[in-house]
């Protein structure tokens, strides 16, 4: 994880760096740190905490230069304090670098270093880099760009650093493998981050760096590209699609809210162009540009983490019930050391909203070389994941800044659903009459949301009831069994209560043991999909006392009447029933954590992109 942000040119580099760490501070928020060339220094400030410490720290400082690095943390190596932030300083305090990764052999590797006189002030693998990168441009006499390619060929692990040098402070050196970077081109001025929000606002103009690939920006000249086996590349220079009111809360309170609300139009904006009306069909042209692997496909492995899991048993349930495929939903982080069994007639498909956790990035590596074909669903444009893929589809819900993902999620399930009913369409495993009711059902899905978000109000409400719960159980079968796992991570991860997930009828095989007045159970017992059966799995919790929150189907009576509080969602198709099932389950989780005062944009420990394994 870890936010990087690097600035060289004409205008004061501190704001830019300082505006890019706070955009780039879902990544973690342990420390913050920057450093800057100014008149012959190299000044180095850090802070324990938030980026706003690292503002209050530096307002007595100087802060002036126009060449700098900077860098949010969410520890690996080392805990969370200031002699473990970065920027870490070379032995002679000559370079200091910034790095979002894990240097894997860096304890043999500072071994060596303490032999050759090196000394340590922190815990981190990062400063090992730093003092090799020092010692191996002494040793052999060379430019800070060489240095910088010696010393990674060294290297094992994943990285992206950027790195500066007192004495030439027309330069900055950046590399990465495994770690996202990007590099912004605007005039006569260079920007680095992690991802393209601190950059949007300069230029749109940027250039995703290659894995094993380093940059070198120097003032005055192009970007120079060169791998670390040495090769020169040629800059591929792209045209940003974002804009900063996306990356704003827009009069929200949080980004989360915001990002909830937004979703009537994520959704929109995930089917444009593939959903239309008119001719009653799907069109993705990651499938129409391979359909022979879509239609041969013998099984398709889904691998993912956390709620992009979640989205994938989802399309577990849509790929076997429309395109007649056995699924595997594999986490990420199980499947790329298993040994799992892949073969050339696998579909894998890797879901993940970043695009660069790294648990998925290794799956696909994994599965790519047994010979698989990977069709990849992320967020992120240009991210590690969708470079890595044979094809796949983006799933367009803008920037997701909040940790808890929303929009992501329901977009992500979008996409899966528009795949599963285009490949049982052309394999004729669905009717014609089935394909096109579902096409114009899935088109009034974003009104649908909003009517759904209309009961904002009710549910923050009745939400302060919930507060004193120290657990919650959330339970639904078929297509709503995911939604219930995704409901109980988005409580768990921001309002810290814990909460399971339960398919609805597995209950009676242990968790019902939980049930007492204290515990609240929410049930999604939406008329579509097994209504009946989960009405009794309601009346078994009554019967012991649990507090019941239901999410119905608008006109519902029976399951209102055994709740005590209760969520209409409109009507739908039950494959649907996920998108509109989890708005309220969103809403109630980001309530119940406002009222507890928790900081439901950054919990604690989390961070969003998680690039280490
Ligand atoms: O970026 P990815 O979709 O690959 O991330 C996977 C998980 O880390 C992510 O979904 C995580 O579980 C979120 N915090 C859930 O809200």
């Amino acid at each position: 994880m870890c936010g990087i942000v690097g600035y060289i040119g004409k205008q004061q580099a501190y704001p830019i760096l300082i505006k890019g760490l706070q955009r780039l501070e879902y990544r973690g928020y342990d420390s913050a740190g920057i450093a800057l060339i100014h008149d012959g220094k190299l000044n180095v400030y850090k802070a324990k905490g938030k980026v706003a410490d690292l503002v209050q720290f530096a307002s007595q400082k100087d802060i002036s230069g126009n060449i700098g690095i900077a860098h949010t943390r969410w520890a690996t190596h080392g805990e969370p304090n200031l002699v473990n932030a970065h920027p870490h300083y070379s032995q002679s305090e000559e370079l200091a670098i910034i790095h979002n990764g894990i240097i894997e052999n860096y304890a043999l590797l500072k071994e060596g270093l303490i032999k050759e006189g090196y000394t340590f002030h922190s815990e981190t693998d990062t400063e090992v880099l730093v003092q090799l990168i020092e010692y191996v441009k002494k040793s052999n006499g060379v430019d800070l760009t060489s240095a910088v390619q010696l010393a990674l060929n060294q290297v094992i692990g994943a990285y992206a650093i950027c790195v500066i040098e007192k004495s030439f402070p027309d330069v900055i050196v950046a590399a990465r493998k495994g770690s996202p970077l990007v590099v912004g081109i605007g005039i006569d001025e260079f920007f680095l981050a992690s991802d393209a929000t601190p950059i949007v606002e300069y230029t749109d103009q940027v250039v995703y760096v290659g894995d094993e690939e380093i940059v070198t920006l120097q003032r005055g000249k192009s970007i120079e590209i060169k791998t670390i086996a040495n090769v020169q590349k040629t800059p591929e220079i792209k045209k940003l699609e974002m804009t900063i009111s996306q990356l704003e809360k827009g009069g929200y309170p949080h980004f989360m809210i915001k990002e909830i609300f937004e979703q009537p139009k994520t959704l929109s904006d995930s089917m444009r162009g593939r959903v239309s009306i008119d001719e009653k069909s799907i069109k993705l042209s990651g499938f129409i540009d391979n359909k022979e692997k879509f239609l041969n496909a013998k099984r398709i492995i889904i691998t993912a983490c956390g709620t992009s899991w979640h989205a994938g048993l989802i399309g577990k349930y849509a790929f076997e019930e429309f395109a007649r495929i056995p699924v595997e939903v594999e986490y990420s982080s199980e499947f790329r050391y298993r040994n799992p069994v892949i073969n050339e007639q696998d579909l894998v498909i890797p879901i993940s909203q970043s695009g660069e956790t790294a648990d998925t990035l290794a799956a696909v590596e994994l599965a790519k070389s047994k010979g698989a074909f990977i069709f990849g669903i992320c967020n992120v444009v240009g991210a590690s994941i969708p470079r890595m893929t044979h094809s796949g589809c983006y799933t367009h819900a803008g920037p997701e800044i909040g940790v808890a993902s929303t929009k992501a999620f329901t977009a992500q399930v979008t996409v899966l659903l528009m795949l599963a009913l285009l490949i049982g369409k052309e394999k004729g495993t669905i009717t014609n009459a089935f394909y096109e009711k579902c096409v114009e059902e899935l088109a009034n899905i974003p009104n649908k949301i909003k009517r759904i978000l209309e009961q904002n109000e009710t549910i923050s409400q009745f939400a302060k009831t919930f507060t004193y719960a120290q657990n919650f159980i959330y339970l639904g079968r078929g297509y709503n069994f995911p939604v219930a796992l995704e409901g109980a991570l988005k409580l768990k991860e921001i309002s810290y209560i814990h909460a399971e997930g339960y398919p609805a009828a597995e209950m009676k095989h242990g968790p019902i043991a939980l049930i007492s007045q204290e515990m609240p159970v929410v049930v999604i017992a939406t008329k579509a999909g097994m209504y009946e059966k989960v009405v009794s799995n309601i009346q078994e919790i009554k019967a012991r006392k649990g507090k019941i929150i239901s999410i119905v189907t608008e006109g519902d009576v029976v399951v209102k009447n055994l709740s005590d509080y209760s969520i209409s969602i409109p009507d739908t198709e039950e494959c649907f029933v996920p998108l509109l099932a989890a708005i309220p389950l969103q809403l109630m989780a980001y309530h119940i954590a406002v009222v507890k005062g928790c900081n439901v944009d950054q919990p604690r420990n989390l961070a969003k992109s998680v690039t280490v394994e």
